[in-house]
This record gives structure tokens, C-alpha cells and sequence, in this order.
């Protein structure tokens, strides 16, 4: 159901019933976007940004990766925060993991898969970080949801631990950072509770900027 003109097809129908609900649509968006919310989700086709939180094109940013991980020398995700916070100034970025994520579960194991455990060793520094709490849980299922979680409350972390977050929140902007997961078995979004929107939010030692505290 993949092939090439089937999706062309699709394509065109797409944009002629867009149009027929609003003959603007098109040309307003080639006129610029101003998305209020950066999107950090897993590469996992489940878990489509703008279907899951009931967006159109124009009103979210979107990076995606394996597991959804935000590494403070990947540029590739650095500079997506970087346009998304400093030019379009969104107000929210959400992380977004999911239960039964792939990534997450080869981070779990300790059988090599291949180049991806590179990445993934980002969620097995996770792991240790927590492993005194993963460890008592007794259910495989419960720890492995929970490593799903907690790989997203670090993420969050690490994207306010970014200069370009903590620049923003020194020149006052409105910016806030969430995590939430998604469950692959009901479509529904879960809030891990986990917000950040101020540098008092933030460790002293991860503070880089001018109003840091001193000590
Ligand atoms: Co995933």
C-alpha cells in the first residue's frame, strides 16, 4: 500500500480536500509559520507528531531520532531547539516518549544490535543513573515501561541544560519544557509531570549563563 503513486495519489487528494475546507490554507502557510510547540519524539512510525496532538501543518516543530534522545553535541537536534526556541520562539517543548519503544528496549538487553548501541548508550547511562530504582522493580514489563519514562525525564533535562534554553529564559521569553509518553495500546498521551520553564529549574552545576548562581 507504500508504493510511489499510490502515495502521489494520496498526496493529491490530501491537498485538494485541505483546500476545499479552506482555499487560504495553502497560501497563507508559504507565507511563513509560527508554530508555538517544539515536538521531540522516537523515529517510531506509531507515533506521529501532529496526529497525536490534533495539529496542523504549520502549528508544530518537529525533530525526531531513535528513542527520542537529546544529546548536547548532536547538532542535528541542537540547531532544530535552536530555530525552534531562538527564531520562532515557541513557548513548549515537549519530549515525547512512548511505551514498547524499540530503542529503549535494546537499551534494556545487553545483546549488541549493531551502530544504533552507540546511540543508545545515552539511554543505558539512564539506566545506571536509575538503577537502583529499576532494579526493584520485579515485573520485566514494569521496568521497561518505567526506563521509557525515565529516559523522557532525562531528556527533558538535558534540552533545558542546552545553552540556547537557558539563553532564552535569561532574556525572559515564555518557554517551557514537558515530558510526556504515549501509549501504543490506547493512542493516549500521558504527562509525566516533569516541567521545566525557568533557569531556578536547573542544577547550579549545568548553569552556563550570566545570571548563574554564583556557586
Ligand atoms: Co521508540
Amino acid at each position: 500500500m507504500s508504493e510511489i503513486p499510490t502515495l502521489m495519489e494520496n498526496n493529491r487528494r490530501w491537498a485538494e480536500g485541505v483546500t476545499e475546507r479552506d482555499p487560504e490554507f495553502f497560501e497563507r502557510l508559504s507565507q511563513g509559520q509560527s508554530p508555538q510547540v517544539l515536538w521531540i519524539g522516537c523515529a517510531d512510525s506509531r507515533v506521529p507528531a501532529n496526529q497525536v496532538i490534533g495539529l496542523d501543518p504549520g502549528e508544530v516543530f518537529v525533530h525526531r531520532n531513535i528513542a527520542n534522545v537529546v544529546v548536547h553535541s548532536d547538532f542535528n537536534c541542537l540547531s532544530v531547539i535552536e530555530y525552534a526556541v531562538a527564531v520562532l520562539k515557541v513557548r513548549h517543548v515537549i519530549v515525547c516518549g512512548h511505551y514498547g519503544c524499540g530503542g529503549v528496549m535494546a537499551a534494556s538487553h545487553n545483546h549488541p544490535v549493531g551502530l544504533i548501541d552507540n546511540w543508545l548508550r545515552h539511554i543505558r547511562d539512564v539506566r545506571q543513573m536509575n538503577e537502583t530504582a529499576l532494579n526493584a522493580i520485579e515485573d520485566d514489563d514494569a521496568r521497561f515501561d518505567r526506563l521509557c519514562e525515565l529516559n523522557v525525564i532525562e531528556q527533558v533535562h538535558n534540552v533545558c541544560r542546552t545553552t540556547i534554553v537557558q539563553q532564552a529564559w535569561e532574556q525572559g521569553q515564555d518557554l517551557s519544557v514537558h515530558g510526556l509518553i504515549y501509549n501504543l495500546k490506547d493512542g493516549l498521551l500521558r504527562d509525566l509531570e516533569t516541567v521545566l520553564s525557568g533557569l531556578e529549574d536547573l542544577p547550579a552545576t549545568y548553569r552556563v549563563g550570566q545570571k548563574a548562581d554564583p556557586h
